[in-house]
């Protein structure tokens, strides 16, 4: 869910509004705002994107200086006008919005409800909001101290902002594993989830942290710890902007963040390899440098996109820097009891920085003495400061909800982290790291030339725009890139995909295979060509259709399938990086003619902070 607040001496709806939209990537099944003015407490909300609460409310009283507003990604409650926030005490004079999860909901409400109180909800958040007032009223204290004790009786994660119809000069904020950003104008301040809904107004921001609970009013800001100890707000400058937010011309944010991969990619590079010195440079974990030396084992844990990314760099670490590496699903490695020794280094990578099981994992890796180093894009994220060290991917916000220049930006960070490693162990020569890292340098150009097939894409994608299901293969680190094909149609194009090991195809999936069912195989010139080609012609035998991403000149594989897409040569290390390119557009133009929406596909959301 995302969340934003303002107070200050504007109109607030506006503002939220727009925040509201930039923050849409993190929910969409439902909007709210509140607002307080001279008649009071005004809320409105609606199921659906920001666009339906912005119609609904269109021509009702909408002034006032202070106002929050929520765009939600369900969990307790289906999507619905009742479930939506902003939720309100039994009084209906205090008013929440919250992020997160209030794992004993049921208790308290049992309980509330007990004494009488009455709900509208199905949510989790309904019951914070009546516990809150139950504790303002009873103890006689102020509102921000109610929240401090009221917060003291929940467990779970949680960032909200409260509203008093009766203090319409005062917000309260808090944040416990959820992030909340705190933007610093001038007799004003913004609140959200993220830095996006604040860049067009104010470059300074405060993070909260963990367990910290603020009053914001117009002209004062206090920042306490839940333990009651005041706290000196530490103001940082963001680099961000605003036209990273924007769509520049394209008619999607996913086609924009496709096409800006030859620039992403070189932002990830940039000061970071010396090729003619065969050398990489990743200042974030250098202090490591010398453990990496005695590694025994990585464990990388990520989910979704992040987790492909993590299998291509168990490729690329075992074949070059020979440390044994386990890629685990976040949510799967912290519901075991997993063997983590203070020898393991644990990487997680999260394009958000913010995903609920990836930081539990982390939790649970550091508890157990392991290191843990970060690959984040959002800088400045809940992962990356819960880390020890760290590589950013520095793709630039990333707005699309489908993962496309994030992943790729992944996928270079561990190529360079292999590379690191390979140096620090000694496990590859020299010679051999000059001519690796000088064609690294060069493959944004590569990138750029995979991008000119986009059109021949489109024209696939008419072909296979009404096939129920698809099969995605590849081998070696060609698997992870035909398991991401697989997830991208399936996202945005809701065609039910499938992501196996060319091999394996035999082993099941074989049986589905007839002649309406497209097979887009990964056959470039590498190691496994021959057993590709191998594999390809037992799906021609059974009459499948056949998409072959191929390297440029190949005429064995085109002889043999039914549509072919180049891509330039490169050595195997880099294929992950160009054969990911043709399957992003295709899933984009087959969603596209599928009339889908491609930015906001349904029931998904960008960054999964609940578990
Ligand atoms: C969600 C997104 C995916 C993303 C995954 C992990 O499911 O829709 O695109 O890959 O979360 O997110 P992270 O921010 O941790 O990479």
């Amino acid at each position: 869910c995302g969340i934003v607040g303002y107070i200050g001496h504007r109109e607030a709806w506006p503002i939220v509004l727009k925040g509201l939209k930039r923050l849409e990537y993190r929910g969409y099944d439902s909007a709210g705002i509140s607002l307080i003015n001279d008649h009071g407490l005004n809320i409105y909300k609606k199921v659906g994107k920001v666009q339906e609460l912005e119609n609904f409310s269109a021509g009702k009283n909408l002034s006032g200086t202070i106002g929050m507003g929520h765009t939600r990604w369900a969990t307790h409650g289906i999507p619905s006008d009742r479930n939506s926030h902003p939720h309100t005490s039994n009084d209906g004079r205090l008013t929440i919005i919250h992020n997160g999860i209030i794992e004993n909901y049921a208790v308290l409400k049992e309980e509330l409800a007990s004494r009488g109180h009455v709900f509208n909800s199905d949510t989790d958040t309904e019951v914070l909001i009546h516990l809150i007032e139950e504790i303002y009223k009873k103890e006689n204290v102020d509102l921000l101290e109610a929240v401090r004790l009221a917060l003291h009786q929940v467990s779970g994660a949680y960032a909200i902002v409260v509203m008093d119809e009766e203090q319409p000069n005062e917000l309260i904020v808090a944040r416990k594993g959820s992030p909340l950003v705190i933007g610093v104008g001038t007799g004003e301040y913004f609140i959200a989830s993220d830095a996006t809904p604040i860049i067009e107004y104010t470059k300074n921001v405060i993070y909260l942290n963990d367990n910290e609970i603020a009053l914001v009013k117009r002209d004062e800001l206090v920042i306490k710890r839940l333990d009651n100890v005041v706290q000196t707000p530490y103001i940082q400058e963001l680099e961000l902007k605003l036209e990273m937010l924007e769509k520049g011309g394209y008619e999607h944010f996913m086609l924009k963040e496709i096409f800006e991969q030859t620039r992403s990619i070189r932002d990830c590079l940039r000061g970071r390899i010396y090729a003619n010195e065969g050398r990489v440079q990743l200042g974030g974990i250098k202090e490591y440098a010398d453990k990496l030396k005695n590694i025994d084992r990585i464990i990388i844990v990520a989910c979704g996109t992040s987790w492909h990314a993590g299998l291509v760099g168990e490729y690329l670490i075992e074949e070059y820097a020979r440390i044994p590496v386990e890629v685990e699903y976040a949510s799967e490695f912290r519901y075991r009891n997993p063997i983590i020794t203070e020898k393991d280094i644990v990487i997680a990578i999260s394009q958000s920085g913010e995903t609920a099981d990836t930081m539990a994992a982390i939790q649970m890796a550091k508890e157990r003495g392991a290191t843990i180093f970060g690959v984040c894009n959002v800088v400045g994220a809940s992962i990356p400061r819960l880390t020890h060290a760290g590589v950013y991917t520095h793709a630039g916000p990333e707005i699309g909800v489908a993962s496309t220049k994030a992943f790729t930006a992944q996928v270079t960070v561990l190529t360079l982290m292999a590379f690191y490693m390979a140096q620090q162990k000694g496990t590859l020569t020299q010679a051999k790291l000059v001519e690796l890292l000088t064609e690294l340098d060069h493959i944004p150009e590569k990138i750029e030339k995979a991008l000119e097939s986009n059109a021949l894409i489109e024209k696939i994608a008419h072909k296979f725009k009404d096939s129920r299901n698809c099969l995605f293969l590849g081998r070696g680190s060609g698997f992870p890139v035909a398991l991401e094909g697989a997830l991208k149609l399936k996202e945005i194009s809701y065609i039910h995909a499938e992501g196996y090991p060319a091999a394996e195809m035999k082993h099941g999936p074989i049986a589905l295979i007839d002649e309406e069912m497209p097979v887009v195989v990964i056959a470039t010139k590498n190691s496994s060509y021959e057993k590709v080609i191998s594999n390809i012609q037992e799906v021609k035998a059974r009459k499948g259709i056949v998409l072959a991403i191929v390297t440029e000149g190949d005429t064995e594989v085109r002889s043999m399938v039914d549509y072919c897409i180049e891509i330039p040569d490169a050595s195997e290390a880099f294929l992950p990086l160009l054969a990911t390119i043709p399957l992003q557009l295709l899933a984009y133009h087959i969603a596209l003619l599928r009339g889908c929406n491609v930015d906001q596909p349904r029931n998904l959301a960008k960054s999964v902070t609940v578990e």
